[in-house]
């Protein structure tokens, strides 16, 4: 493992299953009454957070406190951040703190790997959402999820490889989303064939260089894909009219329950939250047996306990110490 986790391209093959094969040992604590290990005792974890976040932040806060770290919470409202204090002196008193990792989302695109690669800091570094741009962590639990529900798991354990030739649709507002990227990215390492479903207006100009096939038809789509991955339409990133109406979107671009009929059997849908129903997703689909949105946030702990462990340089095996 690289000693920052800014970009799913940071992880080659080996490092992916590692962490996911971690994360599916470190998963099955959350089933389990106690679910605290002593892994990261006396280690710091900052979460650094200048965008809101509800799942992400409480996910990285759950995650290094099950192993034992102590956690600091960092929100730029509230802070001296809101006083006009720059990224560098911020990274300053971090480290002046004593920081082991620290977990940054932002909305500049770029800025954790300004924090990694300055030199403010002796941390590890771990992006959890920049900009338009990469949110690794996501990519990582959405893998994890689908390895638990396509890649057949004996015994607890992920069978490695078998993601090759699953099909993945991706669908929704891909210009807006660092999820997608991290995805497109993780999953073809992983040998899956992701599939990116948008109107043309939110497709990103370059994506011809990702690794991914393209699509305007999500009926066409549907029917062979083995997950479908639904993405918030990011109002808030909006500048301009990317669609007509938001009923056009739903028509058009939309899962409901007369799409969800055409899936295979085994087919899974999936949502990185916050979900906006009735847009992207209505609630027949979200709340159906299908929808695993709810597990994905459960698994996401599991896959940040796997990163931060791994990251700070666990040797020992994660689970089996006793508290
Ligand atoms: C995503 C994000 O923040 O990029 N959400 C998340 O991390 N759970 C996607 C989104 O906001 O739509």
């Amino acid at each position: 493992m690289k000693r920052h986790l800014l970009s799913a391209a940071d992880l080659g093959r080996d490092d992916a299953e590692l962490v996911l094969q971690t994360a599916a040992e470190l998963r099955e604590l959350a089933d389990r009454p106690i679910k605290k290990l002593p892994a990261l005792r006396g280690r710091t974890v900052v979460n650094l957070f200048f965008e809101d976040s509800t799942r992400t932040r409480i996910s990285f806060e759950a995650a290094a406190k099950r192993l034992s770290a102590d956690v600091i919470n960092f929100a730029a409202k509230g802070s001296s951040l809101s006083k006009g204090e720059s990224l560098k002196d911020t990274a300053l008193t971090l480290e002046a703190m004593g920081a082991d990792a620290v977990v940054v989302r932002h909305g500049a695109s770029g800025a954790p790997h300004r924090l990694a690669h300055s030199g403010w800091v002796r941390s590890s570094v771990v992006n959890a959402g920049d900009g338009t741009h990469e949110h690794p962590t996501q990519a990582l639990l959405d893998a994890f999820t689908l390895y638990r529900h396509l890649g057949s798991t004996d015994g607890g354990r992920l069978r490695p490889g078998s993601l090759e030739g699953r099909r993945i649709a991706v669908v929704g507002d891909v210009l807006h989303s660092r999820v997608a990227r991290s995805n497109a990215l993780l999953l073809r390492t992983l040998g899956a064939e992701v599939t990116l479903v948008a109107p043309p207006t939110l497709l990103p100009v370059g994506v011809g260089t990702w690794p991914v096939e393209t699509s305007y038809d999500l009926d066409a789509v549907l029917p062979k894909a083995d997950a479908v991955m639904m993405l918030r339409v990011q109002r808030e990133r909006m500048t301009g009219g990317f669609f007509p109406t938001p009923r056009e979107y739903s028509r058009r671009y939309g899962l409901d329950g007369r799409r969800m009929a055409t899936l295979q059997d085994h087919t899974i849908v999936m949502h990185p939250g916050p979900m906006v129903r009735g847009m992207e997703i209505t609630a027949d689909v979200a709340d159906s047996d299908r929808s695993v949105i709810v597990e994905q946030v459960t698994n996401g702990v599991a896959v940040r306990m796997a990163v931060l462990y791994l990251l700070l340089g666990g040797s020992e095996p994660a689970v089996g110490g006793e508290e």
